[in-house]
């Protein structure tokens, strides 16, 4: 049996469902000839009641990190985990990671231990529906000429409460008492957390450096019931879309709510879903749609991202 030591960032919506699908997938983990030993789970409270496995070294002091082999951050934020991690990142080892504000606007601090494989991100777009994987594999045969997408789960779920004829304020907190928001909920209904995604997609698509402030970006904030029943009257809906494509010898990032017909695959795919189509030349028109939000659905990206690391499978590498 190969000991492995990991050491998680954040037992939060995600961070919990970790710890609880590590555990139910034992079996594999036996099966691989590993043994899974969690070093420490660091949160800002540990005397808050949590449900995880009994005997989870729940702490606030971050020491466990330097015996860890691999790091699975979920707590969010951007200077704090990027401090906890670059020692951990620069001595080699391996991360995973949720965190799609930290990956998009601190990129030059990432982008060489990405390179080398040493960087895991299935859960940052997309949760548990696996896109990183195909872009940053088997779609490069490919050459990319536009993507447009639904990345928030908050935002979705707000403009679907909201066809339905619940006020936005309400709407925005339900979402958040369900886990999908951000902290602070404007990261989502400002576009951010879409603008954060598009960005990480971009760099396996159009530029491995692609920077997160050539994005245009606005929000649903302004959104009404009364635009939504404009939409709904003209056989459309409103989603907030976040679109790449090629503009001139550049490219063009833009998230923006926009009425799209009922039919489209953005939004057939479900009030809660996200989805994206993705065109590429010789691959043509691909969808891909499902759960883009929530902690167990963003646990299982995280868990097989560790599964992929022990299996020796490097993480997910942008365009050199
Ligand atoms: P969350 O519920 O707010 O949990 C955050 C966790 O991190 C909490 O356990 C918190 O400790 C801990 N934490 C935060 N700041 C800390 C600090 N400075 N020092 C120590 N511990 C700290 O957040 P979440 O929804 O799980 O999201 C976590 C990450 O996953 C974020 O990057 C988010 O963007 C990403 N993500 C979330 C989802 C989703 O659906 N929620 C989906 C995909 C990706 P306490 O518990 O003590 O407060
Ligand atoms: N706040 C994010 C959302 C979580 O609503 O989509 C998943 O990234």
């Amino acid at each position: 049996m190969r000991t492995v030591t990991i050491g998680i960032l954040g037992s939060g919506t995600v961070g919990q469902d970790v710890l609880n699908l590590i555990g139910r997938r034992q079996h594999i983990f036996d099966d691989l000839g590993v043994r899974l030993e969690v070093a420490g789970v660091l949160v800002r409270d540990p005397s808050k009641p949590r449900n995880v496995p009994p005997g989870t070294p729940v702490t606030n002091r971050p020491d466990f990190l330097q015996e860890c082999e691999v790091v699975i951050e979920c707590m969010g934020g951007i200077e704090r985990p990027l401090e906890l991690l670059r020692p951990h990142l620069r001595s080699g080892r391996a991360v995973i990671t949720a965190n799609k504000a930290l990956l998009a606007e601190r990129w030059d601090d990432l982008r060489a231990h990405a390179l080398d494989g040493r960087l895991y991100y299935e859960a940052s777009v997309m949760a548990g529906t696996p896109v990183i994987g195909p872009m940053s594999t088997v779609l490069r045969a490919s050459t990319f000429t536009r993507l447009q997408a639904v990345l928030n789960g908050t935002c979705n779920y707000v403009l679907g409460q909201m066809e339905a004829g619940q006020p936005y304020a309400e709407a925005l907190a339900q979402a958040q008492a369900l886990g999908y928001a951000e902290d602070p909920p404007t990261l989502d209904v400002g576009g951010f957390d879409t603008a954060h995604k598009l960005t990480v997609l971009a760099r396996f698509s159009a530029d491995g450096n692609f920077p997160y402030d050539a994005l245009q970006v606005q929000g649903i904030e302004g959104v009404t019931l009364a635009d939504i029943e404009d939409a709904r009257a003209a056989g459309e809906r409103i989603k907030l879309v976040a679109s790449l494509e090629r503009q001139g010898e550049g490219w063009q990032a833009t998230v923006a709510p926009r009425r799209l017909p009922a039919t489209h695959a953005l939004c057939t795919a479900g009030a809660s879903r996200n989805a994206m189509v993705y065109e590429g030349e010789e691959c043509g028109s691909l969808i891909f749609a499902g759960g883009g939000a929530g902690g167990m659905v963003t646990a299982s990206a995280m868990v097989g991202d560790l599964l992929d690391y022990l299996l020796g499978f490097p993480g997910h590498v942008p365009l050199h």
